[in-house]
């Protein structure tokens, strides 16, 4: 198959790659966007939910008695009394059907109440006995009870391996050999996880239940709850046309969507209403485990490397695995004839970790590139210099040519941009007033993933206009006014005719706005039903026309490495006195195919690039062994990069057409972003400094 065989018959773009501004912008700012805890509702109730104080263990009894003494509590469920759910395969979802308890935070009851207040002063009267058992909920470098997963998120194979990696060592000049570990870090998307729920009074009424869900998917949440609830598909009805964030913590229902399905059905006909709050959102939501990495890289004299070796060890819960698939993109960036890679989990009794915006190449790529910093120190070579010559020619590991692979233009459009030219290699030969100062740089990968199971349906309306609907979601991205812009051009009209629906599933369905694929398998699907409504209707269709399609099939996906890129700098500062580490300046160049909307583009590359900011200076969750429950959980505690932080961010990106991936010629940027930011950092603080720190995040006591 050559690229010319499968390249994606391309779009014309005219509205595509134009700065529109976003269409449902002006009902955020005017709060009239309603979101999951706000939509209309009549007469609801409210929820609050109670939750385990052991880590492990069994709930012996439940007093309700207290809470239901309180005004306005309606009811306390548990696992005595809660509706039956269905087993399935999703343990995190069985929430209130046995008495056991496996971490702490673990839901064990949920009060009813008619307002907010009383659900949550019945939560604290509810009192809650237990049975103890001795847990573990610390992850400890040369854990013996480690194991490997079958694979790792979201299917790849747990190790690799090709060449041999010991002769590598022997023959290297030069040998990096380190452990880097990164911290535990929680999602806080500003709209805490909500869902209002409504079981039907009656079997006539449509529905028998309808979830206004804080979601990145509608049709995912149908597909998890439904076999549990023991209703069919189309029983169930979920809409988010309005999500605040999500990062991943909405990729998937969680126990907060069960409980209110539940408490919904022991309730019929009357809206139940619950949002976790920020705390329990550190219990209940997922978060990106903690990760301890050992890099070795062997390399001649000159920097070329001759072997990569990447150890991973992670935890999971006892609840569910999650297994991060942080060595993954060690094995598409740099060329070795030598290389290793695998994962290694240790089952904790703590809260079930899931996506977070960029899982795997987040850490990874952070111990990756800082250990790629150290082997430039250690060959006296620039650290953009060693990047490039190791620059592959095809996938290292899959031997298959890569689609657009542009990181050596990101490297040096950033250098020259950034005025890398300038720096002094020594460490800490930069000193400002009171601040050193330093530069480090990284790169930064993302994988091209495009969904087929997306189905849109473009109808002609009065006036010239079309409405355009599929199942998505608009987790704050930009997603309705990109998909508009799509369908702009595939119908060959302006972007004002168009009006777009998204987040609700009795729209065509659609996959989950993660993986940074949402807009290539959406927008696919629109171009596709575009393609399909012009060839069954013509070019003046009547009103009421209608035509539906789905992405067409796309062989590179099997033939090509496809992957973004890019290059992250960063100028950091660091005070004399106090140790403080202060950004002064970061750019980040990306190639991540064509660019929909500069717009809401930049916006998603500087939010990521802040993300890993945070996780470079700032994120850190801190674990009580003694209870596993996080304790740093509020945005007092669990800092992330506020505006005081967040200085000079620039991003930008590379003028291009990806001919392989889709009809849009892009690929993906809600990730990207935060790859290599860390590290960047990291690397920043060393060369301010000379002192090298490879547990992230990067914190002024490492200075003094
Ligand atoms: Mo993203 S962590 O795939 O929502």
């Amino acid at each position: 198959m050559t690229a010319q065989a499968s390249k994606q018959d391309a779009l014309e773009p005219v509205a595509v790659g134009t700065p529109v501004a976003r269409t449902e912008g002006p009902l955020k700012v005017r709060g009239a966007a309603a979101y999951a805890f706000e939509v209309p509702a009549d007469d609801p109730l409210f929820l609050h939910l109670v939750q385990s104080t052991i880590a492990k263990g069994a709930v012996r009894t439940v007093d309700a008695s207290p809470a239901l003494a309180h005004e306005g509590v309606v009811a306390v469920l548990d696992h005595t009394n809660a509706p039956r759910l269905e087993t399935g395969e999703n343990a995190e979802l069985q929430v209130l059907q046995t008495p056991d308890v496996t971490f702490r935070g673990q839901v064990v009851a949920v009060v009813v109440a008619e307002s907010a207040e009383a659900a949550r002063e019945g939560a604290r009267l509810v009192v809650v006995d237990y049975d103890v058992q001795e847990h573990k909920a610390e992850l400890r470098g040369g854990d013996e009870d480690s194991y490997a997963p079958e694979k790792v998120n979201p299917a790849f194979p747990t190790d690799s391996s090709v060449g041999d990696m010991d002769r590598a060592l022997e023959a290297a000049a030069v040998v990096v050999d380190e452990t880097y570990t990164t911290p535990y870090e929680h999602n806080n998307p500003m709209e805490p996880h909500a869902t209002t729920a409504r079981w039907a009074a009656d079997a006539d009424e449509g529905p028998r239940l309808v979830l206004d869900a804080s979601t990145q998917s509608v049709h995912g949440v149908i597909s998890e709850l439904a076999p549990i609830l023991g209703l069919e598909a189309e029983e169930i009805r979920v809409r988010s046309p309005y999500v605040g964030g999500g990062f991943g913590s909405k990729g998937l229902p969680h126990a907060h969507d069960v409980v209110a399905a539940l408490a919904a059905r022991a309730n019929p006909g009357r809206p139940v209403r619950i949002a976790l709050t920020r705390q329990q959102m550190f219990a209940l939501a997922g978060y990106r485990t903690a990760t301890i990495q050992r890099f070795q890289l062997a390399a001649g004299a000159d920097g070329t490397l001759l072997g990569i070796n990447h150890e991973v060890l992670e935890q999971t819960s006892a609840l569910k695995e999650f297994a991060e698939q942080t060595a993954v993109a060690t094995r598409h960036m740099y060329a070795a004839p030598n290389r290793h890679t695998s994962h290694r989990l240790v089952t904790l009794d703590v809260a079930v970790p899931s996506w977070m915006r960029a899982p795997g190449e987040m850490p990874g790529m952070a111990a990756h590139e800082m250990a790629m910093d150290e082997l430039a120190v250690a060959c006296g070579i620039d650290p953009v210099e060693l990047r490039v010559r190791n620059e592959p020619e095809v996938d290292p590991e899959s031997g298959q040519p890569f689609g657009h692979r542009k990181l050596v233009e990101c490297l040096r459009t950033g250098a020259e941009r950034f005025g890398w030219a300038e720096r002094d290699p020594r460490p800490g030969a930069r000193l400002d007033g009171d601040w050193l100062v330093g530069l480090g740089v990284a790169s930064a990968t993302y994988p091209y993933y495009r969904q087929p199971a997306n189905t849109a349906r473009i109808e002609a309306l009065t006036g010239g206009r079309y409405a355009v609907s599929i199942g998505a979601a608009d987790i704050g991205t930009g997603a309705l006014t990109v998909l508009g812009q799509i369908a702009a051009d595939a119908l060959g009209i302006g972007v004002a005719d168009v009006d777009v629906h998204l987040g609700d599933s009795s729209l065509p369905p659609a996959t989950v706005a993660g993986g940074s694929a949402g807009t290539a398998s959406w927008g696919s699907a629109i171009v596709e039903a575009a393609r399909t409504f012009r060839k069954e209707h013509g070019a003046s269709p009547g009103v009421g026309d209608v035509s539906t399609g789905s992405p067409a099939d796309n062989p590179a996906m099997d033939t090509h490495s496809l992957h973004s890129f890019g290059a992250q700098f960063v100028e950091l500062g660091v005070n004399v006195w106090t140790g403080e580490p202060r950004l002064r300046r970061m750019l980040g160049v990306f190639s991540a195919g064509r660019i929909i909307n500069p717009t809401t583009a930049r916006s998603q590359l500087i939010g990521g690039m802040v993300m890993g900011l945070g996780g470079g200076l700032l994120e850190e969750s801190v674990r009580d062994p003694r209870f596993g429950h996080v304790v740093t959980q509020d945005l007092a505690s669990y800092h992330v990069a506020s505006h005081a932080d967040v200085r000079d961010v620039e991003a930008v990106w590379l003028d291009e057409t990806d001919p392989l991936t889709n009809p849009m010629g892009s690929r993906g940027i809600g990730e990207i972003g935060i790859v290599g930011a860390a590290a960047a950092v990291a690397n920043a603080a060393w060369h301010a400094t000379g002192i090298r720190v490879r547990d992230l995040p990067v914190t002024a006591d490492r200075f003094l």
